[in-house]
């Protein structure tokens, strides 16, 4: 029988991947407070619905920086998808391109940007870049991403330096093995290993806002000041997220954190979140408190390792009908009428 939730995607997953690498897509930094806090901070939010209000026809599209997607929920950017498959992001693409959403590759994916655009045949990509302290070299990168189509660039600022995960400690996993590597870390000859740059700061982004006309979404986002400082600096979207707990561990979890990040931006540019999206409800409650859509980590991992493309859109596609259905019990006909007073905190 086909997983009924994504937590029974977890468990096919698990069963099917060697534990080293189960526990590098699980795991998060430190005690993993963070990364429990994520998922348990939209169990502590209750849904407050409507009734009598005549819900029809649903809609549940968004457009998000001139790109279109069908639901509010995009496949966020994670690493080395052919740990999980053998076709890795290729597979992952042809499933967000088919379930017509925006799939944010990273740039640590083992197949090269060029090949999953090719795999998503006209499906919206953005591009995650780590950007590298050789300017030149990221500059590459960037114009890879914008031919490859890429409609827009997502700047990951939390992550100055690994976060330390003892899971992978534990596990000795270090390294891609032999037969993978990050490919569009590709430059002539030889691959680059990926550099985390402490000394990445503010004017680095205004570099970047010169070198591409690109859109450019800031992901990792969590306090209101930097929320500030992102759209002085000419971001165009902010991801709030705390990289699912997998970078400083402590970090409130990003649904409690959205509020006060929304206020601050007020609705200067569109606000993201990711982590611990596990339910169409939880995406409702993002909705309902400013975001202008979420994005998934592991599920999509979940649904690769258990199932390849087919499990990939399994997992969008349980979120999706969970979405439309919640949407119907709260008398909503549209994502755009979820407010902020149908969220209370209930427990
Ligand atoms: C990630 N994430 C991530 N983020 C990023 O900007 N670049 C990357 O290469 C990766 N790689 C990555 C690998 C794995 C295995 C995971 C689980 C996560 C973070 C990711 O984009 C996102 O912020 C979180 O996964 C969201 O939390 P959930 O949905 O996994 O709870």
């Amino acid at each position: 029988m086909d997983p009924l939730s994504l937590r029974e995607f977890e468990a096919a997953a698990r069963a099917r991947l060697e534990p080293a690498y189960y526990d590098y897509f699980a795991g998060g930094a430190g005690d993993e407070v963070t990364m429990r806090a994520n998922e348990a901070a939209f169990g502590r939010l209750g849904l407050v619905p409507r009734v009598l209000r005549g819900v029809g026809k649903l809609q549940t599209g968004v457009t998000l920086l001139g790109c279109r997607a069908a639901m509010p929920v995009l496949v966020a950017p994670t690493a080395f998808h052919r740990l999980a498959d053998p076709d890795g992001e290729r597979a992952t693409a042809r499933a967000a391109a088919a379930a017509e959403t925006i799939m944010i590759v990273s740039m640590a994916a083992t197949v090269a940007i060029e090949e999953v655009a090719a795999a998503a045949a006209g499906g919206e990509l953005w591009f995650q870049l780590y950007v590298q302290p050789d300017l030149a070299f990221t500059e590459r990168i960037v114009r890879r991403a914008e031919a490859a189509g890429s409609g827009a660039l997502v700047v990951t600022a939390d992550s100055p330096v690994l976060g330390r995960r003892e899971r992978e400690l534990r596990h000795g996993f270090d390294d891609l093995p032999d037969h993978l590597c990050c490919e569009n870390l590709r430059d002539g000859d030889r691959v680059r290993p990926i550099v985390l740059w402490p000394e990445l700061s503010w004017e680095h982004l205004a570099a970047l806002r010169d070198m591409t006309a690109l859109p450019i979404v800031l992901k990792g986002v969590t306090h209101p000041a930097d929320a500030r400082l992102a759209v002085k600096h000419g971001a165009s979207a902010i991801m709030v997220s705390n990289h699912g707990g997998r970078q400083l561990d402590g970090v409130p979890a990003t649904i409690d954190l959205l509020p006060e990040i929304v206020a601050e931006v007020g609705g200067a540019l569109p606000v993201l979140l990711d982590g611990g999206v596990r339910r169409g409800t939880d995406v409702l409650k993002a909705l309902a408190l400013g975001a202008a859509a979420v994005a998934v980590g592991r599920p999509v991992l979940w649904g690769l390792a258990a199932d390849g493309e087919r499990g990939v859109s399994g997992v969008l596609g349980l979120l999706r009908a969970e979405v439309e259905h919640a949407l119907t019990l709260c008398g909503c006909a549209s994502v755009l009428d979820l407010e902020p007073g149908m969220v209370r905190r209930s427990c």
